[in-house]
């Protein structure tokens, strides 16, 4: 199965409701909400205020990639708050077993993420208790930004890893997905394709997600 989940950080937030209607209606599967601090990544976005508004507004699940410092800090809120994925960063957390397992004792899914420096083998002793690998395409803080295609063979090695031993984590992409390189991103093995401008800094914003759901769907 093969997720879309646009990534809010390009929207327009004064139409905030309407652009998610909008990919709603046009194949998105899950809406991808990118909190930022200011010292993880030099960017800050927003936190668990704007996350329990956008829960108002779609009934989908929300991804939530926290690109901040002591995320364990923050579980709580996020998922008081309507994250149903919760991803961390691998280079954010001290003790990563501990962190993921306080995700899921809080009763969400719990995802790691990976930056483009960061090799697949860093995660090898959580990958049979982890729900997602989120490999971030780009170094995370902005959208807009240029696909790594070093990313693809990270998603490959998970892909394997996964079959060789049977495990069940879910394979994600974020930064730089497009209508050119997403079903290279699917053949490698990826399930869920996070895409922030090449959908809601398109004119049209439908259209958009419309393609990439179906260049995923046809693979
Ligand atoms: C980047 C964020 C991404 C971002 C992707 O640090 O984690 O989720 O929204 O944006 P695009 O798809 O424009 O690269
Ligand atoms: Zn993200």
């Amino acid at each position: 199965m093969k997720l879309l989940a646009p990534s809010i950080l390009s929207a327009d937030f004064a139409n905030l409701s309407q652009q998610i209607r909008y990919v709603e209606m046009s194949g998105a599967d899950w809406i991808h909400c990118d909190i930022m601090d200011g010292k993880f990544v030099p960017n800050i976005t927003f936190g668990p205020f704007i996350v329990e508004a956008v829960k108002r507004i779609t009934n989908l699940p929300l991804d939530v990639h926290l690109m901040i410092e002591n995320p364990e800090n923050y579980f709580e809120q996020f998922i008081k708050a309507g994250a149903n994925y919760l991803t961390i960063h691998q280079e954010a957390v001290l003790h990563l077993n501990r962190q993921i397992n306080k995700i899921k004792e809080l009763g969400a899914k719990a995802g790691v993420s990976i930056n483009p420096g960061t090799p697949v083998s860093s995660l090898s002793e959580v990958l049979d208790i982890v729900d997602m690998v989120l490999v971030m395409s780009v170094n995370p803080g902005y959208g807009g930004q240029q696909f790594l295609p070093n990313s693809l063979k990270k998603i490959e090695d998970l892909a394997k890893i996964r079959k060789d031993n049977n495990l069940s984590f879910l394979i994600e992409i974020d930064g730089g997905i497009n209508s050119k390189n997403i079903q290279s991103v699917s053949s490698a093995g990826c399930d869920v394709f996070v895409a922030g401008s090449s959908i809601f800094a398109q004119d049209n914003i439908s259209a958009a997600a419309i393609e990439l759901k179906n260049l995923i769907s046809s693979k």
